[in-house]
């Protein structure tokens, strides 16, 4: 069978004085259809990896492909929410939902019928005509992933996609997007801080290490869904944060990590 999301010795080394080697020799592969959760600390790479799959940033080394296709310098290809939500500030709020879903070819019209079918989903609905900078934070981030998931490709990359939700929406959005994945079936690769959100939402845990990315371990979490905010109290959810934890022990120093300077970033 085809792998959903297929990476094989990627390394990403980024040019400057000294250069920055952001990943090193990683390979993994997530099967069609499954809930893949990426977690490290800062500056591992996570989203270097993420740029690569969408095909916005060519690797030094290694291959990439998503649903057999390779995806080295393709754009295009998946359904990508960068960790910026990179809203369009002129356009008002369900025109910036259905943009994906345009420039990926729906018809305008059938975008924005299904759009709207999600908004009250998103807790978006009364806000169809208002402007990006009239909504919070977490309403921004909802827009940004409901835009993402009108694009119609098997593949789901999402970087930190609840960072800046409250822990309520947060919980409600886990619930959520379990129940839009278990009818849609698409392959999905979620970035995150977070372990707890991680086991609730993935079937498959990769841990990345402190930079340069590595992969140091891979956790398969066999519990039984739906999973809620309760699940994580249970002794066998109690048992996979540990391992989740003794692999980032493993890598991460005692000390404080190191902030990374926000002008090191490009934009994606
Ligand atoms: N455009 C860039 N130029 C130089 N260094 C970069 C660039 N983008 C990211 N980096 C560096 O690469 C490392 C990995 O970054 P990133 O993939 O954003 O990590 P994460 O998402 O895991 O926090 C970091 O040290 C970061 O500073
Ligand atoms: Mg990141």
């Amino acid at each position: 069978m085809t792998a959903g999301i297929s990476v094989q010795h990627l390394t990403h080394r980024f040019a400057g004085a000294p250069p920055v080697l952001a990943l090193d020799g990683l390979s993994l592969e997530v099967p069609q259809g499954r809930f893949a959760a990426v977690v490290g600390p800062s500056g591992s790479g996570k989203s270097t990896l993420l740029r690569v799959l969408a095909g916005l940033l060519r690797p030094s080394e290694g291959r990439a492909a998503v649903d057999g296709h390779e995806v080295i310098g393709e754009p295009g290809g998946v359904s990508f929410m960068p960790q910026r939500d990179l809203l369009l500030p002129w356009r008002r709020v369900l025109a910036n939902a259905t943009l994906g879903a345009e420039i990926a070819g729906v018809p305008r019209a059938e975008a924005h019928e299904r759009a709207e079918v999600l908004m009250e989903r998103f807790g978006l609905s009364g806000f169809e005509q208002a402007w990006p900078s009239q909504l919070s934070g977490g309403m921004r981030q909802r827009l940004a992933l409901l835009r993402t998931f009108l694009m119609p490709r098997p593949v789901l990359l999402l970087d930190e996609p609840f960072g800046a939700l409250d822990a309520i929406t947060r919980r409600e959005m886990h619930a959520w997007l379990q129940e839009v994945w278990r009818r849609d079936g698409r392959t999905v690769m979620l970035v995150t801080h977070d372990i707890e959100e991680a086991l609730v939402l993935a079937d498959v845990v990769y841990i990345l290490s402190r930079r340069p990315g590595r992969l140091v371990a891979t956790i398969d979490v066999p519990l039984p869904r739906p999973r809620t905010a309760r699940d994580t109290t249970t002794p066998a959810f109690v048992e996979l944060k540990a391992r989740v934890l003794d692999a980032l022990e493993g890598v991460t120093p005692p000390e404080e990590p190191r902030a990374v300077p926000s002008g090191q970033r490009s934009a994606p």
